[in-house]
């Protein structure tokens, strides 16, 4: 067989809407080549038994619905690839506009930083890659943060990006000049209307926030004031149709918020607020 007809092949058996894409990369991962050498070599007979069975796995895993990003293991994320394994949410570009504002808040200056639900650690990691920040990258799950820490490592942060198991906040009080947080809000409606590639395969304690999916947010709001110093910010994803409710629990903590922010679809994803 050549790798153009393993490629047509597999292709056609995609459900309608998936990316040939995910083919090509497949493809690339189980024979290790690059893109370059797959076209060089797209009629040419596949020679390599290994990298076959590879893919056949992969293609399994792919027409069962499991993310792309688990079959690679990675993820890219304000263009830096990440370590991902079903112990964390697989970063969203949604994601990218808390970090773009989180960087034009910090501009150039040193900072603490506190990231609540690390997760892989995205955010903490290109905060610390593109300004001078240090970063309290909290979690509280055990898998998860087992991944933060390799991707830590991964980008050699260990100095500037330390990993804290807790509950939302480190047990001693400390003042950050900011903290940002993509906490789980999806309510249980939202959860339950899940395509199966999320609800199957993403941990749900990442997602899942309580009946109305404020739990997680309201909490955080709670104590936020706590620990940020006058004038510092607390930056906040949140869920559509959330943007009432974060509204009054900043108001009930004594915050101001200062702008919203819509993503591509039009939906507030990200608010910001100033103590
Ligand atoms: C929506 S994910 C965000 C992950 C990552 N920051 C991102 O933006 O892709 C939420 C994260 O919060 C973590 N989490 C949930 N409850 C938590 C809690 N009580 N304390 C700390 N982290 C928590 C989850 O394990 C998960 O990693």
């Amino acid at each position: 067989m050549l790798y153009s007809e393993l490629f047509t092949a597999h292709l056609k058996q995609l459900k309608t809407g998936e990316l040939s894409t995910a083919v090509e990369v497949l493809i690339e991962k189980a024979f290790a080549v690059s893109r370059t050498q797959f076209w060089i070599r797209k009629n040419q007979p596949i020679r390599d038994a290994g990298g076959l069975r590879k893919f056949r796995r992969y293609f399994r895993r792919l027409l069962a619905d499991e993310p792309l990003a688990y079959i690679l293991k990675e993820k890219e994320f304000f263009g830096e690839k990440f370590m991902v394994t079903p112990a964390v949410l697989i970063p969203r570009p949604e994601t990218e506009l808390l970090v773009e504002k989180t960087l034009d808040i910090l501009g150039k200056k040193p900072a603490r930083i506190l990231d609540i639900g690390a997760g892989s650690g995205n955010i903490s990691i290109v905060v610390a890659l593109k300004s001078r920040a240090r970063i309290t990258a909290v979690e509280a799950s055990g898998p998860a943060m087992r991944v933060l820490k390799k991707n830590i490592a991964r980008f050699g942060m260990q100095e500037r990006v330390r990993p804290l198991a807790a509950d939302f906040f480190p047990k001693k009080t400390r003042s950050f000049h900011a903290i940002v947080a993509n906490p789980p809000y999806l309510s249980r409606k939202d959860w339950d209307a899940l395509p199966p590639g999320i609800k199957c395969f993403e941990p749900r304690t990442a997602l899942l926030a309580g009946t109305e999916g404020t739990e997680a947010l309201k909490k955080i709001v709670a104590r936020a004031p706590e620990y940020l110093l006058p004038g510092g910010h607390l930056l906040l994803e949140i869920g559509q149709g959330q943007l009432r409710a974060v509204r009054a629990f900043l108001k009930a903590a004594g915050l101001k918020e200062t702008e919203h922010v819509r993503d591509y679809r039009g939906i507030a994803r990200v608010i910001i607020a100033c103590r």
